[in-house]
């Protein structure tokens, strides 16, 4: 079943190096909006050029497959211009990814910008802390409020296309 918002909602994740927590919201809110049943445009990117081409930090595809995604086939980008016009929403995962985001933002540019754990009642400004220097715990530790996160932005986007639509 696809709802209302086809084709006119589309959410970007960004996070620093677009390897470890973007590319995990990414997998993560693709399964959540598919279980939905809605159909959004949904990508990721970094605010850094770092890994530019790359696919996500071997880490990260691991605990995203422990928990059924696949997310092996993604490459990293940064993001760019056109993002703040093609995506309604941009998620930032932390705070630096957000004040990253509002320096590059053209003036007239479209995008809402946000932080993924805004979407959490009571949560509104947390980050979501880089595992990158950590271990798989930290992976897997990031995997579970990134989980949290993005069914709560999926829920909203979900409620947003319900009250449009009647
Ligand atoms: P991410 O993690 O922003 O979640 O992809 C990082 C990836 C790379 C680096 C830092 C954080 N780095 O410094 O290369």
């Amino acid at each position: 079943m696809h709802r209302g918002i086809d084709h006119k909602t589309g959410v970007l994740f960004v996070c620093l190096g677009n390897i470890c927590r973007s590319p995990m919201a990414e997998g993560a809110f693709r399964a959540a909006a598919e279980a939905r049943g809605l159909s959004l445009l949904v990508d990721s990117a970094g605010t850094a050029s770092y890994h530019l081409g790359q696919g996500p930090d071997a880490r990260a595809i691991t605990v995203a497959r422990n928990h059924g995604v696949d997310i092996a086939d993604q490459a990293a980008r940064q993001i760019e211009r056109d993002d703040f016009y093609r995506f309604t929403h941009i998620i930032a995962m932390d705070r630096a990814n957000l004040e990253g985001l509002r320096s590059k933002a053209p003036r007239d540019g479209t995008a809402r910008l946000a932080m993924l754990l805004d979407a959490i009642e009571g949560r509104r400004g947390e980050p979501v802390a880089d595992p990158y220097y950590g271990d798989a715990a930290a992976f897997e530790a990031a995997w579970q409020v990134i989980s949290r996160g993005v069914e709560a932005w999926a829920e909203k986007l979900l409620r947003e296309s319900t009250e449009q639509s009647v």
